[in-house]
């Protein structure tokens, strides 16, 4: 076989494996429903981009030497963004980012530049990733109690904020935490600071899943711009979807002004934590948001919280306890056995699991579960669930 620059095509050996894979891959996708992933989507149009060497670096708002990318398109994406999220019209800014993680790191990062003595409280039902956050940001912080529903402690906040109310407070709250879907009650946290006369503070809210569930209700719990964010992380490849990772950074133009630095190698701003980036990200969302369209996303979730009732439903006809909160689509419950955990690919915390029924979960895979878990139930008797709470 020839080999030019461009390498050698694969050995037969190498493309049984990628067949394998392949093969693997469409079978676990039909038992996905523990993570808030949407696979319900179709980028083949855009396959054509995949050929070049698209970068958007740089601030999306600003030209740049690298003349390959998809800014106009990443503007585009963040336009509708910021009118989800009732940004103020004079001081947006946003990029596509990586995902949920690097999206929580700017809103902290932005927190930590206006606020370099600040000390950043988050709850104990926050993501993973922020204790790492922190560690990286090296802030100062303290973790507050949970409510067993997942909602910050706002008696805990309270009083851990007035201990410290000569240090400006960074709230990093959630709007949908990983576990039981909870949205910080940030009218709340408002009302602490007004309490307490606290004029310096930063809210940024991690909303990760409901940041494209929220905008689509008719009673959105406080949660963006106009709830009180200085900065919001929402994620791309959740309630969107998408095969890479990725998500929409959103903050108040002031606060990134001051932490812009000139960068002539690529004639753009350094606004962003990365350098390169995934310029196929903001075409893929570009291209859900033009063909699903603002209205399709609101059926959509109308739809996804059918799915979750019908699954609650029937979970609780094999007496298992099941629960969600309003204007969400996690569905928490009792945890099965490992087996079916590990089938269902559930997501588990202590007690309880949960599942998420995102766009493609369908009430077949619902009644599917089900049967699993009735055949646990029936081959293991129920052990009450400790830390369940039903808001
Ligand atoms: C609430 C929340 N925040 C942040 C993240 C991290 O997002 P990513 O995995 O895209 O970095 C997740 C991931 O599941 C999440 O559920």
């Amino acid at each position: 076989m020839e080999e030019t620059l461009a390498g050698r095509p694969l050995s037969s050996e190498d493309r049984r494996r990628l067949d394998n894979l392949h093969e693997k891959l469409s079978y676990e996708a039909t038992t996905f429903l523990g993570y808030p992933c949407n696979s319900l989507f179709d980028y083949s149009p855009l396959y054509r981009f995949l050929g070049f060497t698209v970068n958007n670096v740089g601030d999306p708002y600003v030209p740049s030497n690298f003349h390959l990318n998809t800014h106009d398109f990443e503007r585009e994406v963040l336009d509708v963004f910021r009118q989800l999220t009732h940004a103020p019209a004079d001081s947006f800014w946003g990029y596509v980012s990586s995902g949920g993680t690097e999206g929580n790191m700017y809103g902290i990062f932005l927190g930590r530049e206006l606020f370099p003595d600040g000390l950043v409280y988050y709850s104990e039902d926050t993501h993973y990733s922020v204790n790492k956050i922190l560690r990286c940001l090296h802030v100062r912080n303290i973790m507050i109690r949970s409510q067993p529903d997942g909602r910050i402690d706002l008696e805990d906040l309270r009083e851990t904020i007035r201990i410290h109310r000569d240090l400006p407070p960074i709230i990093f709250a959630n709007a949908g935490t990983t576990m039981k879907g909870a949205v910080d009650d940030l009218d709340g946290i408002r009302r602490i600071f007004e309490d307490l006369a606290i004029q310096r503070h930063y809210i940024h809210v991690d909303a990760a899943l409901s940041g494209m569930i929220l905008p689509f209700v008719d009673d959105p719990q406080p949660w963006d711009f106009s709830g009180g964010a200085d900065s919001l992380a929402i994620s791309g490849h959740k309630m969107i979807g998408s095969p890479l990772p990725c998500g929409i950074s959103l903050a108040k133009r002031s606060n990134v002004d001051r932490i812009a630095r000139s960068i002539e190698y690529v004639g753009s701003l350094d606004t962003t934590i990365l350098g390169s980036r995934n310029a196929i990200t903001p075409l893929f969302l570009w291209y859900a948001l033009r063909t699903v369209g603002l209205d399709g996303f609101r059926r959509r979730v109308e739809h996804c919280f059918e799915t979750a009732d019908y699954a609650i439903e029937r979970l609780r006809e094999i007496g298992r306890q099941a629960w969600r909160h309003r204007n969400s689509v996690t569905v928490v419950f009792d945890r099965p056995s490992l087996e079916t955990i590990n089938k269902w690919q559930l997501a588990a915390h202590n007690d309880v699991v949960h599942i998420i029924t995102m766009p493609h979960v369908t009430r077949r895979q619902i009644d599917l579960l089900v049967d699993d878990v009735a055949n646990d139930v029936a081959n293991n008797p129920i052990v009450p669930a400790k830390e369940t709470a039903n808001p």
